[in-house]
């Protein structure tokens, strides 16, 4: 299938760009969002148009698992009419906390419509003129956008030559910073440090520089397959200013739905909130997050099904002559030695949408999210068709 970009938007039934509305941009979805320089993406992004495979906003191509789709089915036929406080306030806190352990209770959990606002109140609770932000590059670019609203300087700090982060490098950068941003797995270099690694530098950060609060993003973590990676829950009640954020829009399949959370000690929750409404959660998102979270034998299916198609994916670039680096996610970050942008308007009109550019390395390197072996079988043929001429 040949699909030209001028030829994808009329078959949406948009003239012109001129005729993007907000809406269509916002149904893109919030990576689309932070990420996409062009609002061609993100339309194209929104759309569901049957034989366009969508592998650009790792998402997953699986959804819920079944007991989460059940029990959202019965809200939806019982008690959708009703607010669900206690639903959404205290038992899906208290089952966060049972499944997550490591001595976490419900106190520890603040919820949040998607993770992203979690991000986005740590940057505004602990970032501004004269508190700088730490983040490396290329890392997830939220938490830069919204320090760069708040007029607040940003250390960079360039991921090492096997794409992992630079943990020295950031732990002297965070020297004086307000927050530092630590997303492991990394979006989108797709590497991974281990538990005692990250325990480590959150140690050294806070003995360095005490009053430095340390954000780690494990949105991809349930992902891992390095069996060394780990959450660093934990940590978070050992230090003030020092919080987990996850989420349900990867793994878990529900990215529509908005669920997130941080973990923390109460007072470091307590900041979090205060510098940014969290949203209230709706009784099906938290409905489906509890069945999910009860439901663990799914996830490990999820996880195995995701490190299948993954393998698949990286051998088939293998086999092409062009690496990936070491995934420890629902997608992979390919050296394809060509403008990312090239290589994706390529993919895009042959009907594969893949992620956008991701400086310092759009001059190299694409994002690919995994989507269902199917997709991924086909999207395979399309890169070969790409690279191999
Ligand atoms: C690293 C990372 N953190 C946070 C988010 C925000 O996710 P959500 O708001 O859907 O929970 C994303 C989304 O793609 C992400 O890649």
């Amino acid at each position: 299938m040949s699909l030209s970009r001028r030829a994808f938007v009329q078959s949406l039934g948009i003239g012109s760009a001129g005729a993007l509305s907000t809406a269509w941009i916002i149904g893109g979805g919030r990576e689309a969002l932070t990420w996409t320089p062009d609002p061609f993406e993100a339309v194209l992004q929104a759309s569901t148009q049957q034989g366009v495979i969508r592998i650009s906003s790792n998402e997953n191509a699986r959804g819920p698992g079944k007991a989460a789709l059940d029990a959202m089915r019965k809200v939806i036929t019982g008690d959708v009419g009703r607010y669900g406080r206690e639903v959404a306030n205290t038992e899906l806190p208290a089952a966060i906390a049972n499944r997550v352990g490591r001595g976490l209770t419900s106190e520890n959990i603040l919820t949040s419509t998607g993770s992203a606002g979690i991000l986005e109140a740590g940057v505004r609770a602990y970032v501004s003129e004269s508190k700088p932000l730490v983040n490396a590059a290329p890392s997830y670019e939220n938490p830069t956008e919204i320090a760069g609203l708040l007029g607040a300087e940003v250390r960079r700090v360039p991921v090492d030559a096997n794409l992992k982060l630079d943990l020295d490098g950031m732990a002297e950068a965070a020297k004086g910073a307000g927050l530092v941003f630590l997303c492991n797995p990394n979006n989108p270099t797709a590497t991974a440090h281990s538990q005692s690694a990250v325990s480590a530098f959150i140690q050294r950060v806070k003995s360095d520089s005490p009053d430095t609060a340390i954000l780690v993003d494990e949105a991809y973590i349930d992902y891992a397959t390095d069996t060394t990676v780990g959450t660093a829950a934990a940590e978070t009640l050992k230090y003030d200013d020092v919080f987990v954020a996850r989420t349900f829009s990867k793994a878990y399949g529900m990215a529509g739905l908005r669920m997130g959370y941080a973990t923390g000690r109460p007072t470091t929750l307590a900041k979090l909130s205060a510098a940014w409404g969290l949203g209230d959660l709706n009784i099906l998102t938290a409905t489906g997050a509890i069945a999910s979270l009860n439901e663990p034998d799914h996830m490990v299916a999820e996880r195995e099904e995701n490190r299948r198609v993954r393998d698949f994916t990286i051998n088939a670039f293998k086999e092409m002559g062009y690496e990936a680096s070491d995934s420890q996610t629902n997608f992979v970050f390919v050296n394809v030695r060509q403008p990312a942008a090239e290589f994706r308007d390529a993919a895009r009109d042959q009907g594969v949408l893949v992620g956008r550019d991701f400086p310092p390395l759009e001059q190299t390197h694409a994002r690919i999210s995994l989507g269902t072996m199917e997709e991924m079988q086909q999207a395979v043929e399309v890169f070969k068709r790409i690279l191999e001429t």
